[in-house]
C-alpha cells in the first residue's frame, strides 16, 4: 500500500508589516476593535514590483524542497491553492514552476478559498496513493491586499486579511505509521455570495481596484460576517470529528490542531467545543491576519519550526471558508 507523507515544509511572508495602528491612520478603526473581534495585531502586505503570488510561493517552496532533502528536479507534480492569482489566467502555479526551473511538470490550480490548502493536500494524497506521482509540491499563496477596500466602507473586511505563502512536499511512503491518515472535503454553494469577490487579478495596479470599487464594487470583498461566523463554528468541529471518527480517534488524541487562521474568536470557540487545551491549538493570526489558502501551511510551518510538532504526533488540519467550503486532514507526523 502507498501512502503520502509531509517531508518538507516552508513559508514566506512579505517584509511589509501593516500594524493596527497604521490602519488607524487610513480608516476609522482602532486597535481595540480589531483585537477584540479578530485577535489580529498586524498583517503583511506584498511590496508592489517585488513580491508576487508566484514569487512568494517560490520562496516557500524552495525551503520546503530543501527540507525534504530533494531538488526541484525531483518534484513530479504541483498542486497550487490560491484565490488571488497574479493573472486572471494562467494561475501562479505556472509562473512559480518557471521560476523554480521545473518546466514540464504538471500544475493543478485549486480555487477553494480558505479550504484551498486542504483541498490541495487531499488532491496530492490521492495522486500519491494511486501511484501516479511520488513527490508532489503543495502550495497555498495569496496576495489579498490589492483586493481590500481601505475606506471606512470596507473596514470590516480590510482589517482581517493579509498576504503570504506556504508550501509542503508530500512524498510517497509505505510507512503505515507516519503518514496522512485521511482527508475530508465538503462544500455548500448555497452560501456562495456570503463571502465573495466578483473581479480578479492581483497583478493589476491598485488603481484598477480603486476604480472598480468606486464604479460598481465588483472588485470589493463582500462578507456577511455573521453568517460566516455561524457556519464556521459548526463546520470546524464537525469536520474535525469526522476525521477523528474515521480513524477511531478522539479529540484527546490530537497533539496539535492547526486551524485555518480565520479569526481568533472562531479558533477559540472551536477549541472550547473540542475540549482542547490552549497549547494544543496553533494560532498565529495575531502576526499575519487571515491569509486564506496560505494560512494553514504558514501556521503548520511555524509550529514545526518552533518544535511544537514532533515525530509521532497526531496533527489535525481544519478549514472553513468561502464557498462555503470546509475540510480536514489528519496526519501522523
Ligand atoms: N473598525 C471599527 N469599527 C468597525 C470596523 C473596523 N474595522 N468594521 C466594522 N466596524 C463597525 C461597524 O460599522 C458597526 O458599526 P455600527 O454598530 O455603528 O453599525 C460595528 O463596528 C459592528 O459591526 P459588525 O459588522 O456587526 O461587527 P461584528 O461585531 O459582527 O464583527 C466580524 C465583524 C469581526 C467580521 C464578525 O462578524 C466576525 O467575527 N465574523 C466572522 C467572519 C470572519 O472572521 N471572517 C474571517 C474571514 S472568512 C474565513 O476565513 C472563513
Amino acid at each position: 500500500m502507498l501512502f503520502s507523507k509531509i517531508t518538507g515544509i516552508g513559508h514566506y511572508v512579505p517584509e511589509n508589516i501593516i500594524t493596527n495602528e497604521y490602519l488607524e491612520t487610513i480608516m476609522d478603526t482602532s486597535d481595540a476593535w480589531i483585537t477584540e473581534r479578530t485577535g489580529i495585531k498586524e498583517r503583511r502586505y506584498f511590496t508592489y514590483g517585488k513580491d508576487t503570488n508566484a514569487s512568494m510561493a517560490a520562496e516557500a517552496s524552495k525551503i520546503a524542497i530543501e527540507r525534504a532533502g530533494i531538488t526541484p528536479k525531483d518534484i513530479d507534480f504541483i498542486v497550487y491553492a490560491t484565490i488571488t492569482p497574479d493573472y486572471y489566467f494562467p494561475g501562479p502555479g505556472f509562473v512559480m514552476q518557471r521560476e523554480l526551473g521545473m518546466q514540464g511538470v504538471g500544475v493543478l490550480d485549486i480555487r477553494d478559498q480558505c479550504s484551498g490548502f486542504i483541498y490541495a493536500m487531499s488532491t496530492a494524497d490521492q495522486f500519491i496513493k494511486s501511484g501516479m506521482y511520488k513527490n508532489v509540491l503543495v502550495v497555498g499563496a495569496e496576495v489579498q491586499s490589492t483586493f481590500l477596500n481601505h475606506s471606512n466602507e470596507g473596514r470590516g473586511v480590510a482589517v482581517i486579511f493579509g498576504d503570504g505563502a506556504g508550501a509542503v512536499v508530500m512524498q510517497a511512503t509505505k510507512d503505515e505509521q507516519h503518514r496522512v491518515l485521511s482527508t475530508h472535503l465538503h462544500a455548500d454553494g448555497t452560501y456562495a455570495e456570503d463571502l465573495y469577490v466578483k473581479d480578479p487579478g492581483s497583478s493589476r495596479p491598485k488603481r484598477f481596484y480603486d476604480d472598480l470599487v468606486e464604479d460598481n464594487k465588483t472588485g470589493d470583498v463582500f462578507m456577511n460576517g455573521n453568517m460566516v461566523f455561524k457556519h464556521a463554528i459548526v463546520r470546524f468541529p464537525e469536520v474535525i470529528r469526522e476525521a477523528l471518527d474515521k480513524n477511531g480517534l478522539t479529540p484527546e488524541d490530537i497533539d496539535l490542531l492547526v486551524p485555518h487562521q480565520a479569526n481568533l474568536r472562531i479558533s477559540e470557540y472551536v477549541r472550547q467545543q473540542m475540549g482542547m487545551p490552549e497549547e494544543k491549538v496553533m494560532n498565529n493570526i495575531q502576526k499575519y491576519g487571515n491569509t486564506t489558502a496560505a494560512s494553514i501551511p504558514i501556521a503548520l510551518c511555524e509550529a514545526w519550526e518552533t518544535g511544537r510538532i514532533k515525530e509521532g504526533d497526531l496533527v489535525c488540519l481544519a478549514a472553513f471558508g468561502s464557498g462555503f467550503t470546509w475540510g480536514s486532514a489528519l496526519i501522523r507526523w
